[in-house]
C-alpha cells in the first residue's frame, strides 16, 4: 500500500480541525481532532474518531454526550492546548475559559460554533482510532468563520502519538 500517496491525498483535502470535549463525574477531558465529519443528513449525525492512546478516549467511551467545537484561524493557541498537551499530565481546562453545559461536556467560551452530540454507536475495528457516531442534540453558530485547518497546525506535535 502506498501510504505516502494516501498521506498526500489526505493533506490536500486539508480538513478543518476541532476540539472535542467530554466530562464524566466531574472529570473533564478534551482533544484536538482532525478525523471528524457529518455522517448522515436525516437524522443529522456526526462522526469523530478518537485515538485509544488519548486521555479523552476513556471518558468518551462512557459519556453519553460530547461537544465538538469548530476552531477559527484565531484559535491556533487552543489547537495547541488541546492537541499538544495531554490530560494525563495537565488540566487543560485550567488554561482556558469554559462553562459547564446542561448535558455535561464543557463548552469552550472562545468557540461559539459548536455541536452538542449524543453517542449512538462506537466502532472499534482494530485500528488505533475508534469511531464515535453521534446524533445531533443541539448546534450553535456564531456566524461565518474561516476554519482552522490541518495545514495551519502542521507545527503542532500531538500530545499522544497514535499508531505506535
Ligand atoms: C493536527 C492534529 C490533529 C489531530 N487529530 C486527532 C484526531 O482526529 N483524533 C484523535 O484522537 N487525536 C487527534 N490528535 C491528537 C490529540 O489531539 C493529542 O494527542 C492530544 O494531546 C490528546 O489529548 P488527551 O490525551 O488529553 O486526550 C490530533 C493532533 C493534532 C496536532
Amino acid at each position: 500500500v502506498d501510504v505516502d500517496a494516501f498521506d498526500e491525498v489526505m493533506a490536500a483535502l486539508d480538513p478543518a480541525v476541532a476540539v472535542l470535549t467530554v466530562a464524566v463525574d466531574g472529570e473533564r477531558s478534551g482533544c484536538l481532532v482532525g478525523f471528524h465529519s457529518q455522517s448522515s443528513i436525516e437524522p443529522r449525525c456526526h462522526s469523530v474518531w478518537i485515538s485509544k492512546a488519548n486521555h479523552t478516549y476513556d471518558l468518551a467511551l462512557v459519556a453519553d454526550f460530547v461537544a465538538v467545537h469548530a476552531l477559527t484561524r484565531a484559535d491556533h493557541d487552543l489547537a495547541e492546548l488541546f492537541g499538544s498537551l495531554t490530560g494525563d499530565e495537565v488540566d487543560k481546562f485550567s488554561r482556558c475559559e469554559w462553562a459547564a453545559s446542561a448535558y455535561g461536556p464543557p463548552l469552550l467560551a472562545r468557540c461559539p460554533n459548536r455541536l452538542l452530540l449524543r453517542r449512538r454507536a462506537v466502532l472499534d475495528y482494530g485500528g488505533d482510532h475508534v469511531g464515535f457516531v453521534t446524533d445531533l442534540v443541539d448546534a450553535e453558530s456564531g456566524g461565518p468563520f474561516e476554519p482552522l485547518r490541518l495545514s495551519h497546525v502542521g507545527d503542532l506535535e500531538p500530545g499522544h502519538h497514535a499508531g505506535g
